[in-house]
Order: C-alpha cells, then sequence, then structure tokens
C-alpha cells in the first residue's frame, strides 16, 4: 500500500466551477472572487474577507495596512513555514523570534511578554499544524503594550478557539489556499480577514496596484499584484462548503492516530481537541529523537512523511547570514524541530490507510 502524506481535492463539480468563471467573468477580480470573500467572511464571523494570491501576500498586506513600515520589529515564532517572516522582511521590517510551548508548538506567550521592546510594532502567532495559539494571552500583552496582533491561520481554516473560529481572534487573520492546505483554491491563492473597515480598503486596494477606489488609471497608494484569479475563486467557494465535513474528517483520523499510537515507542504525540482549542489537523505531527530513522523506514513502506519543520526559520541560511542568529537562541524550537515528523493527514484518508500507517510506526518500534 501506498499512502501519500497529503491528497488535494479536486472534483468534476470545482473544474466545472472554475471553466464556468473562465467562459463567463472577467478572468480576475469577477463575480467569483466577491462570492468567494462573503462566503469566507461568514465562515470566520469576519466583517471583511479580501482574497489575494497567496497566504505570504496576505500576511504583507495585513501588516502594511496596519502601519507596519521598514524598521519596526515584528515579533513570530520560528517554528514555522519561512513564509511567516519572508511576508514582511523584504520591505524592511525586522523579526523577533520568539519561542513556543511544548505543548502545542504554538507561541509561549511569557517568552512574548519578554521580548516586547520599543520598537516592536506587530506580533504574529502562528496556529501551528491547525492548532491555535494561546490567544487570550497574546492579544492582552498586545493591548498593554499597543501592539497589533495579525494570525497566521495559514493552517488553520475553521479551527475554533473558545467558541470563535480562526481569522477573528485578532486584528486580522491571514489564510493559505496552497493545495495542501485544508482546503485550497486549485493553485495559490490567499485571504486577509477583519472586522476593520479601513484596513480592508487598504487591502482591497494594495491587492489592485494600489489603484483608487472607482479609478483605473489613479493610484494612491503604493501597491501590489496580489489579485485572486476568478476561476481560483470559483473553486474555493466549493472547497469552502466542504471544510466542515473534511475538518470533522481530519479530526476523526487523529483520533484514530492517536488511540492506535498512544504508548508506542518513545512518541509524542499532537495535542487533542480541548474544551477550548477545536483544532483541524492540517498536519498529525509525530515527535521522536529518531525521525530520521523513521523517516527513511516508513520511506521504504510507502509511506509519505514530512519534517516540518526540518529548519526553524531563524537559523535558515539567510536568516543567519541576515540575522547573524545562530544555535541556542530558542531552545524548544530548536529541539521541536530535530524531533518533528508528519504522517499522512487529509479528510479522505480511510480507516485502512490509517492502520497501514499504524501498523509500519508499530513495526519500526518492535525492531
Ligand atoms: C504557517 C504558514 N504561513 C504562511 C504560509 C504562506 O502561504 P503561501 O504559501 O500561500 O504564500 C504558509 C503556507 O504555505 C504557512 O503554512
Amino acid at each position: 500500500m501506498k499512502v501519500p502524506i497529503a491528497s488535494p481535492v479536486m472534483t468534476e463539480k470545482m473544474i466545472e466551477a472554475a471553466a464556468a468563471a473562465l467562459r463567463n467573468e472577467r478572468l480576475t477580480l469577477g463575480e467569483s472572487v466577491f462570492k468567494f470573500e462573503e462566503a469566507f467572511a461568514k465562515m470566520c464571523g469576519s466583517r471583511h474577507a479580501i482574497a489575494v494570491s497567496s497566504g505570504t501576500a496576505a500576511l504583507q498586506l495585513a501588516l502594511q495596512a496596519h502601519g507596519v513600515k521598514a524598521g519596526d520589529r515584528i515579533i513570530a515564532p520560528a517554528m514555522s513555514f519561512v513564509a511567516t517572516t519572508n511576508a514582511f522582511v523584504p520591505f524592511g521590517s525586522v523579526p523577533g523570534f520568539v519561542d513556543v510551548l511544548e505543548k502545542d508548538y504554538t507561541m509561549d506567550p511569557a517568552k512574548l511578554k519578554a521580548a516586547v521592546d520599543t520598537k516592536t510594532k506587530a506580533i504574529i502567532p502562528v496556529h501551528l499544524y491547525g492548532h491555535i495559539a494561546a490567544m487570550d494571552e497574546i492579544n492582552d500583552i498586545a493591548k498593554e503594550t499597543n501592539l497589533v496582533v495579525i494570525e497566521d491561520a495559514c493552517q488553520a481554516h475553521g479551527a475554533v478557539y473558545k467558541g470563535r473560529i480562526a481569522g477573528n481572534l485578532a486584528n486580522a487573520g491571514c489564510f493559505s489556499f496552497y493545495p495542501t492546505k485544508n482546503m485550497h483554491v486549485g493553485g495559490d491563492g490567499g485571504m486577509i480577514t477583519t472586522n476593520d473597515d479601513k484596513v480592508a480598503d487598504a487591502c482591497q486596494r494594495m491587492r489592485h496596484c494600489g489603484r483608487k477606489k472607482g479609478s483605473n488609471y489613479e493610484h494612491d497608494i503604493i501597491g501590489y499584484t496580489y489579485r485572486l484569479n476568478s476561476a481560483n475563486a470559483a473553486v474555493g467557494i466549493e472547497q469552502l462548503r466542504m471544510l466542515p465535513e473534511w475538518n470533522q474528517k481530519r479530526r476523526a483520523a487523529a483520533k484514530m492516530y492517536d488511540q492506535m499510537l498512544k504508548g508506542v515507542g518513545d512518541l509524542v504525540l499532537p495535542p487533542q481537541p480541548t474544551d477550548e482549542v477545536t483544532p483541524v489537523f492540517h498536519l498529525f505531527t509525530l515527535r521522536t529523537p529518531r525521525r530520521y530513522e523513521l523517516k527513511t523506514f516508513l520511506d521504504g513502506k510507502g509511506v509519505g512523511v514530512g519534517l516540518n519543520y526540518e529548519i526553524p526559520i531563524h537559523l535558515q541560511p539567510i536568516y543567519r547570514q541576515m540575522y547573524g542568529s545562530r544555535e541556542g537562541m530558542l531552545p524548544v524550537t530548536e529541539r521541536m524541530c530535530k524531533e518533528v515528523i508528519a504522517i499522512p493527514m487529509f479528510a479522505d484518508i480511510s480507516a485502512e490507510q490509517i492502520k497501514y500507517v499504524v501498523e509500519c510506526v508499530k513495526e519500526f518500534y518492535s525492531k
């Protein structure tokens, strides 16, 4: 048996929706884009959703719409995909990395508090693997210190924190629709959610080359070509309809893994839902000091694995070079990044596939 690490869905209905948009709509910022935004905002409980070309673009525009500029320091975890900070490094803002909590791999609020300095302007908590960060504590610190909080919800579409949905837990939320995410748009895409009319307006103008509202040739803000294509939005509408069911299936798969892998070898399993957090298991990530051995073994068995993330952002070669960061700065992050290994997780993973993956993991530990 072969079990992939992820398996993006593309149904005939989604293909037809894209074809209809290609035939009948403006190719960018067509009707489907606005319908997709409306549906996405509703799902998050946010006043606005602004569709863009990627999650990275979403983070960049959300920060800039809040007035973040060159020289400002932005605090983020280094245990994330590099795009979390790539979103602002090119326009001259400086990353201030903080460590994560060992229990759920999200930003450690105590470390955040200690890391805020006079240059700090914004905080980006990352809802890693689909598990929401400690938003109450993070928002409290932001309020005390007058900082902007932008959720990196690129892995957390539909995740719930104390009854509220990811993307509606801070000043703005940013999502990615990269194909392996919990929902996609048949290519790259992203979304910004916010309850702030001015932020929404700035994001809408910046994604569209900085055009003045209602004008084709007048530009009153520096902007970018970060629009979402109409065909992608049409796919997104259909994917969004499926999201609640898919997230439920991911949670059911995660529960099976949890029950079957508990107590196996030296494995540390990811957090399950609690009264406060309903995660969406973008990834199902195990931890073991033997992760390279386990990877080699599972590779040989046809089981897809991921090392998310093998290198924390601050230790990526370009970040070392630009900011002089080195080992030892973020002990928890660095230890986690030496041990994490993601096993297959997608909405349509079958019980047989889960059993096979578990059998292979058990076989590895029985040797
Ligand atoms: C945590 C996180 N942040 C940001 C991004 C960037 O999204 P994109 O690849 O759509 O630019 C991703 C996904 O790739 C991500 O997983």
